[in-house]
């Protein structure tokens, strides 16, 4: 499932869209065999990926507190209904045609009381895809937060509109 928390429109500012719009981020390649490990689901999905991907990965771009154009760019999170030791976020930046396929995310893998947000910095526009499970977002307003019922489901993103697609992606855990 994938709960609906809030509406945090006025957290999406135009400074911030325009600074996300305006640099690229970091290159996170799409296939990951090396982070893709530690867990069978992961590693499924690693073999199932790999005559496709080994000879060619395509890339998304990816915005964290470490990335070169983050620097000096501060970032204060919304408030979030639950609380825990260690917090990691980072946007999330798909040009046209750009995707990630199937997977659960390689930092939860070994982790506790792991929670995991995602806001929606855009309207829903069609082509603009989240699957989570056999869960298809549509609907969603800018600003819209939801928490995942379990940070280990399987998900995919991609981009088949011909406008950016942005979302920030929150993981909470002990
Ligand atoms: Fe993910």
């Amino acid at each position: 499932m994938f709960e609906f928390i809030k509406n945090e429109k006025d957290w999406v500012t135009d400074e911030l869209m325009n600074h996300l719009s305006t640099s690229n981020g970091d290159k996170i390649p799409v296939w990951q065999p090396d982070r893709w490990s530690g867990h069978p689901t992961l590693e499924m999905f690693r073999e199932s990926a790999r005559p496709f991907f080994e000879k060619d990965t395509p890339y998304f771009q990816q915005f964290n507190t470490r990335s070169k154009d983050m620097q000096g760019f501060e970032i204060t999170l919304p408030e979030l209904p639950k609380v825990r030791k260690h917090c990691h976020w980072w946007f999330v930046k798909y040009l046209p045609g750009q995707m990630q396929t199937m997977h659960i995310d390689p930092h939860l893998v070994e982790v506790s009381n792991p929670v995991r947000y995602t806001m929606f910095l855009q309207d829903y526009e069609p082509g603009h895809v989240f699957v989570f499970d056999d869960f298809l977002a549509t609907n969603y307003k800018k600003g819209d937060l939801f928490e995942w019922s379990d940070p280990e489901c399987i998900h995919a993103a991609c981009n088949l509109s011909y406008n950016i697609r942005y979302t920030l992606q929150i993981t909470l855990h002990d």
